[in-house]
């Protein structure tokens, strides 16, 4: 047959969405399923974002401002760095694409941990770039002394996934400042804080606050998660002016729709309700954690929206149990499962189905 596509395409891993909540409830015939699969907040659209949204959709028919210049400015204010330093997109996971497109030509390498964001290899392999993958380390967590002599001449970038998904584990400001102080200067290093909302220890910095200033590294963020627009796609990346005026050059137009311009607009109007949301996440996660442990299983300490169970090959018939349970989580087979944390009758179901799935 005539080849259409790209052969090393074949050996790619598609992207695995989270099941489907309708399609489960009517396989086990229940009322409702719960899906703890996704890294999503529980809580719904903050207040004024539905509005917002209703608002904007009036005039569909106009394309939005290409520019995405209210909502860069005011990104800027909130995160205090010129506007001319941001770049939005359709999800931080589309900037993660842009950005590789941007550094790499076909045979230039990105370095990255394994196991971390599953969407990393297809970035990769997507922008014709090979992936080095360093192996977590055997607390779960980014081996950076490792990442960084893992650097070689045709490496362009390096994705630190921090706190990481799906282990939850983070890396330290010392271990960044000397894993920064050893990548050369012509590598681009991403911090990717999709989580960073939900970091509670201190050591943990703010790739922002911190490293922003330097000039080959990018700060990742996303209004996915705690900002609960994951529906509507808007991440946003921190880059020195040169570094953000080529990303946007490679942008697709337009990916930040009409839609989701407004809708993040009136999100960052309410950081005070953000807050007390991601207290609540916060408060489960650790209570998640402390009862899992009770059932014997290590959980490596989360910063994020969820929690790693480090299962091995025993993670896919983990999965499946609480599939059966009505409870959809994610499973990494042969490493572990990871669950998102949801509502507290959630996070009790998932419990009730672990023991039983563990017992
Ligand atoms: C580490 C990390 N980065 C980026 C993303 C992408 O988020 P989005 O494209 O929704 O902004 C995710 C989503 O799961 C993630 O876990």
């Amino acid at each position: 047959m005539t080849r259409l596509t790209r052969a090393d395409l074949d050996a790619l891993p598609s992207y695995v969405p989270g099941r489907n909540v309708a399609d489960l409830a009517r396989e086990l015939g229940i009322a409702e399923a719960i899906k703890l699969a996704s890294n999503e907040v529980p809580f719904g659209p903050l207040p004024g974002v539905a509005e917002a949204a209703a608002e904007a959709i009036r005039s569909a028919h106009r394309y939005p401002d290409m520019g995405v210049v209210a909502l860069r400015d005011r990104l800027a204010e909130r995160y205090g760095v010129p506007p001319e330093r941001i770049v939005t997109g359709c999800g931080s996971v589309a900037l993660a694409e842009h950005l590789a497109k941007a550094t790499c030509l076909p045979g230039d390498e990105i370095v990255y941990s394994w196991r971390s964001f599953e969407a990393y290899p297809i970035i990769a392999a997507g922008g014709g770039a090979t992936s080095v993958r360093v192996p977590n380390t055997a607390g779960h967590g980014h081996d950076l002394t490792a990442m960084a002599a893992s650097v070689t001449e045709r490496t362009r970038l390096i994705l630190v996934c921090n706190p990481n998904n799906p282990t939850g584990t983070s890396v330290r400001r010392a271990e960044i400042d000397r894993f920064l102080a050893e990548v050369p200067s012509d590598v681009l290093v991403v911090l990717d804080e999709a989580y960073r909302e939900f970091v509670t220890d201190d050591g943990v910095p703010d790739g922002l606050e911190t490293y922003g200033d330097r000039p080959n590294v990018v700060v990742l963020r996303t209004m996915s998660k705690a900002w609960g627009l994951a529906g509507l796609r808007v991440g946003f990346l921190v880059a020195q002016p040169e570094v953000a005026t080529a990303i946007r050059k490679v942008v697709t137009p337009f990916s930040t729709s009409l839609v989701a311009q407004a809708a993040a607009l009136a999100a960052l109007d309410q950081e005070g309700e953000v807050r007390r949301r991601c207290a609540l996440v916060i408060a489960e996660r650790d209570r998640v954690t402390e009862a899992l442990r009770k059932l014997s299983v290590e959980v490596p300490t989360s910063q994020a929206n969820f929690v790693w169970l480090p299962l091995g090959d025993r993670a896919a018939a983990f999965g499946a149990a609480c599939e059966s349970r009505g409870v959809i989580v994610r499973a990494f087979q042969p490493d572990g499962v990871r669950v998102t944390i949801g509502t507290p009758e959630e996070n009790d179901a998932f419990l009730a189905a672990a023991e039983a799935a563990l017992a």
